[in-house]
């Protein structure tokens, strides 16, 4: 309880409460959705994850926030807490921050130049078509921006004014969901061809469908909500008993999923018209947002200024997001090591840039190197989200359903009323989720040592 009482004085309750909401809407949303949705089949990736998002996500989330709660402990306590057997799901989940946080802060840094490059009038050179990919080949300037971003976040960490970012991005997200909407209305009504691109999004097509479809929007789905890593446990142990854990799981998702839908809708049918129509360019991966937003805002009127704001907001969220990943690491460190928050906190910046280097250097000077095929940012983000994350996940709903059983959860959601859900929840941790989980654990593993082809 010690510790608790430490961190909550840091960031006082409510903070931590709004902070792990800041902590899901973040990059994964604007930048990671609508490049796997581009990638794998656009409609039927949507339906997927939709699915996925209110059965399997709604099950997980409550479990975590519920552990949480029931313990006060942080993931590395509570699973100690409850059953010594599953303690190193704890120390898997906390080890997930620290593989994420690194080419997390890369990708910020990009949005980082993206922002001061539309501030200072670059706008025309960046909607080029080769702009980014000569932009991340370089090897000092991305490093830089990366540089910049992860000492924010540190010194956001440092000083504990996570409170005054909050308020900012209280304001943000209303402000970034109508700057979304209006991007979107104005690029389907003036950009030719993006109505088919819009039909793209939304309308599954079922032959487009593999078990790609199914592991990539599962994996994102833990990646968008900050699942299987300890985050919303953390966040649940700040809960008060008198909250709805139903109704934040609620809440927390469909504003998640709504903010990615969104981003998909910006970005997808642009792609589909300014490629005409060739689904091969909707196939680019991580840059997908990069290349196709500057040429959308070139074409609108006051394109520059749009595009500035646009590009801060995605920073507030992306930073707010990044902040929630140093902190755990942070907190664990000070717990674990017995250090104060400066030290500790400069281990973590340390770290941090050194891990992360790999991941921008991959685009540049070490472009040649692949690992099981793919660059060092694609290694560290497959390691997390199709090997981690669901290990942790697969373990949590084994545990919540065999051995804590899910009364113990159901209790203690029901302490602020009925659980309606409740049959659903159980069926998911027992049934459904575990099978489906280790089903794409497997041909994800299998797919990427080529052992099969998915
Ligand atoms: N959920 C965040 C996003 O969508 C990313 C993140 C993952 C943040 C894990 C914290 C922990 O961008």
């Amino acid at each position: 309880m010690s510790t608790e009482t430490k961190r909550s004085s840091f960031t006082g309750k409510i903070g931590f409460v709004l902070a792990a909401a800041g902590s899901a809407v973040g990059l994964g949303n604007i930048w990671r959705f609508p490049y796997l949705a581009a990638k794998y089949g656009g409609g039927i990736f949507l339906l997927t994850y939709i699915i996925l998002s209110v059965t399997f996500g709604f099950a997980l989330m409550v479990a975590e926030i519920a552990i949480g709660r029931k313990t006060q402990q942080s993931p590395l306590g509570a699973f100690k807490a409850l059953d010594k057997r599953f303690a190193w799901v704890g120390i898997l989940g906390t080890i997930i921050p620290v593989i994420i946080l690194p080419y997390y802060s890369v990708i910020g840094g990009w949005v980082t130049k993206y922002m001061f490059g539309f501030l200072t009038g670059g706008m025309n050179e960046m909607a080029n078509d080769t702009y980014f990919n000569g932009y991340i080949a370089k090897v000092g300037e991305p490093i830089v921006w990366f540089l910049l971003f992860v000492a924010v976040t540190a010194l956001i960490v440092i000083f504990g004014v996570q409170k005054g970012i909050e308020k900012v991005s209280k304001v943000m997200m209303p402000l970034l969901i109508f700057l979304m909407i209006f991007i979107v209305i104005y690029s389907v009504c003036t950009i030719d061809g993006a109505w088919e691109g819009v039909l793209y999004y939304i309308k599954p097509d079922f032959s487009k469908f593999s078990i790609m479809t199914v592991v990539s929007a599962m994996g994102q789905l833990f990646y968008s909500m900050s699942l299987a890593m300890g985050i919303m446990i953390t966040f649940g142990s700040y809960m008060k008993k008198e909250i709805s854990i139903e109704k934040s799981t609620h809440q927390i998702e469909i504003f998640d999923t709504g903010i990615a839908f969104l981003a998909g809708l910006m970005i997808v049918p642009a792609v589909f018209a300014f490629s005409g129509g060739d689904e091969g360019a909707l196939g680019q991966g991580p840059g997908l947002m990069f290349v196709t937003l500057p040429k959308v805002f070139a074409k609108m009127p006051a394109g520059a200024v749009i595009g500035t704001v646009f590009f801060l907001m995605v920073l507030l969220a992306a930073l707010t997001s990044a902040i929630s990943l140093m902190e755990t690491i942070v907190a664990v460190i000070m717990d674990k090591f017995k250090l104060k928050r400066i030290p500790a906190c400069l281990v973590v910046f340390g770290a941090c840039l050194l891990l992360g280097l790999p991941s921008s250097l991959g685009y540049s000077a070490w472009a040649g190197v692949k690992i099981l095929g793919m660059q060092f940012l694609d290694l560290f983000d497959f390691i997390s989200n199709s090997l981690m994350m669901p290990i942790v996940a697969l373990a949590t709903c084994i545990f919540v359903g065999y051995f804590l059983k899910p009364k113990a959860l159901v209790d203690e959601v029901s302490l602020s009323g009925e659980f309606k859900w409740k049959k659903m929840f159980e069926i998911m941790i027992k049934y459904i989720a575990p099978v489906f989980i280790l089903a794409i654990l497997v041909s994800s593993v299998l797919d990427v040592f080529n052992v099969i082809e998915i």
